[in-house]
C-alpha cells in the first residue's frame, strides 16, 4: 500500500483530486467508482473546479456509486443518490445514463444487488475505486464480519456505524437500519484503488489497516493483498 499522510483536509483532498484528474487524463472513459461521507466532499469540489477550469471531462465516465441506504426514497435528501447529485454530478457534464448507484428502494433488494453486479460486470472492472473508512474499518458498508469473498448484498449496519451517520439525520432513529453495498470482492476487482481518511476519529482505524492483520474482522485490512492501493490520511 501506497501512503500519503497529508497535515489538512485540503491537502487530502487536492491529493486525491490530482489522482482522479490523472485517471481521466489518461482515460476519458474511465469507470470510477465513486464513494459518499463527509470525507471526500472536498475532493469533489476539486474536481468540479478542474472541470470548471476545462481540465477535465466527465462525458464518457461511467461511475459506480459504492453503497445507499434501503428504504430510502432517492428524493430524500440523505440518499447517496442525492448527495451524488448535489457533491458532483450535478455539477459536472454527467449524465444520468452514466451514473449507477444502487436503488434502496428496490422492491426486492436481493435482485437489486445480483441486477448492480450484473452491470458491474458489463462495465467493469472499475479503473479507479475511492474509498472512505469507517471508524470500525468498514469500506462501503461492509461491516465487520462481513465475507472477502462478498458481492453486492443487503447489510444491516452495525449500531456504531448508524450513531456516526445520525448527525446528516434529525433524529438516530431516522437512520436506516440496512443498507445495499458493493460486497468485498466487488471492491477489491478494480484496477486501482485510493482510501481516504482524516481526522482523530480515524486515528486508531489507520493504524490497525497499517500495523494489524488481514482479517475479515477489520474490513479494510484486505486492502493490503490488492497491488495498486493508495492511503491518503491525516
Ligand atoms: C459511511 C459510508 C462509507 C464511508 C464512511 C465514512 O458509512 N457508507 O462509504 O466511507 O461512512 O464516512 P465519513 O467520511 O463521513 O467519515
Amino acid at each position: 500500500m501506497n501512503q500519503i499522510e497529508v497535515n489538512s483536509y485540503e491537502q487530502l483532498s487536492e491529493q486525491a483530486a490530482k489522482i482522479v484528474e490523472s485517471q481521466l487524463q489518461k482515460k476519458k472513459n474511465s469507470v470510477l467508482g465513486l464513494a459518499t461521507g463527509s470525507t471526500p466532499v472536498g475532493m469533489y469540489k476539486q474536481l468540479i473546479e478542474k472541470y470548471e477550469k476545462g481540465d477535465i471531462s466527465f462525458a464518457d465516465v461511467t461511475s459506480f456509486n459504492l453503497d445507499e441506504y434501503a428504504a430510502l426514497e432517492r428524493t430524500h435528501p440523505q440518499s447517496y443518490f442525492q448527495f451524488m447529485k448535489k457533491h458532483l454530478f450535478d455539477q459536472v457534464d454527467m449524465k444520468p445514463g452514466q451514473i449507477h448507484i444502487p436503488n434502496g428502494t428496490a422492491e426486492s433488494l436481493v435482485q437489486e444487488c445480483s441486477r448492480y453486479e450484473e452491470d458491474l460486470a458489463v462495465h467493469g472492472p472499475i479503473d479507479l475505486q475511492v474509498l472512505g473508512l469507517g471508524i470500525n474499518g468498514h469500506i462501503g458498508f461492509n461491516e465487520p464480519g462481513t465475507s472477502f469473498q462478498s458481492r453486492t448484498h443487503v447489510v444491516d449496519l452495525a449500531e456504531s456505524t448508524r450513531e456516526a451517520n445520525a448527525r446528516f439525520f434529525e433524529r438516530k432513529e431516522d437512520v436506516p437500519s440496512q443498507a445495499v453495498t458493493m460486497g468485498i470482492e466487488s471492491i477489491m476487482k478494480s484496477r486501482k484503488i485510493i482510501l481516504l481518511a482524516y481526522g482523530e476519529m480515524k486515528r486508531t482505524a489507520i493504524d490497525r489497516l497499517f500495523y494489524g492483520e488481514v482479517s475479515e474482522e477489520f474490513p479494510a485490512s484486505i486492502l493490503k493483498e490488492h497491488p495498486d492501493v493508495t492511503v491518503i490520511y491525516g
